[in-house]
């Protein structure tokens, strides 16, 4: 049940992040809403949960500190902790939400790119 809300509530947010503009970043609309968001005590995307499974799976095949090869992934750019990711926060926003160019190629999910984008604006 609380699983449930916490989809709805994210589709609400995320119909509203949808609706900044497609280029140069969030709306400052966007932030208000995203500020409200967290503000919200109700459930939402956590590392434990949600995020890190959305690194492990799409990222850190490159990314990871101890990743066998990286594929020329730059070495300060890991994802195993959620302080890394969080560093990395505006350059994932930019490279994985908005130009689709990490992965290579793109190909992360609308699901799992809305989870990241509202954990990115209100970590948990
Ligand atoms: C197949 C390997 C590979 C995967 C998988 C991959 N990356 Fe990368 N990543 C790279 C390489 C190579 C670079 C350096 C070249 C570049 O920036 O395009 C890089 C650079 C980056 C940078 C730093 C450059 C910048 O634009 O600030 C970020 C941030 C990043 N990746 C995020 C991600 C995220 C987030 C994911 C998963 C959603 C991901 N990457 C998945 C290989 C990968």
């Amino acid at each position: 049940m609380d699983r449930l809300h916490a989809r709805t509530g994210r589709s609400l947010l995320l119909a509203a992040l949808a609706s900044a503009p497609a280029c140069g970043g969030p709306a400052p609309a966007a932030d208000a809403e995203a500020a409200l968001a967290c503000a919200d005590t109700g459930p939402h995307p956590t590392w434990d949960d949600d995020v890190q499974g959305i690194f492990r799976t799409y990222c850190n095949a490159c990314h990871a500190a101890d990743a066998p090869d990286r594929h020329g992934a730059p070495a300060d750019v890991t994802f195993d902790t959620p302080q890394q990711a969080l560093s990395w926060a505006s350059r994932v926003r930019q490279r994985t939400l908005v130009d689709q160019t990490m992965p290579i190629g793109g190909g992360v999910p609308a699901e799992d790119r809305h989870l990241l984008a509202v954990w990115l604006d209100c970590p948990g």
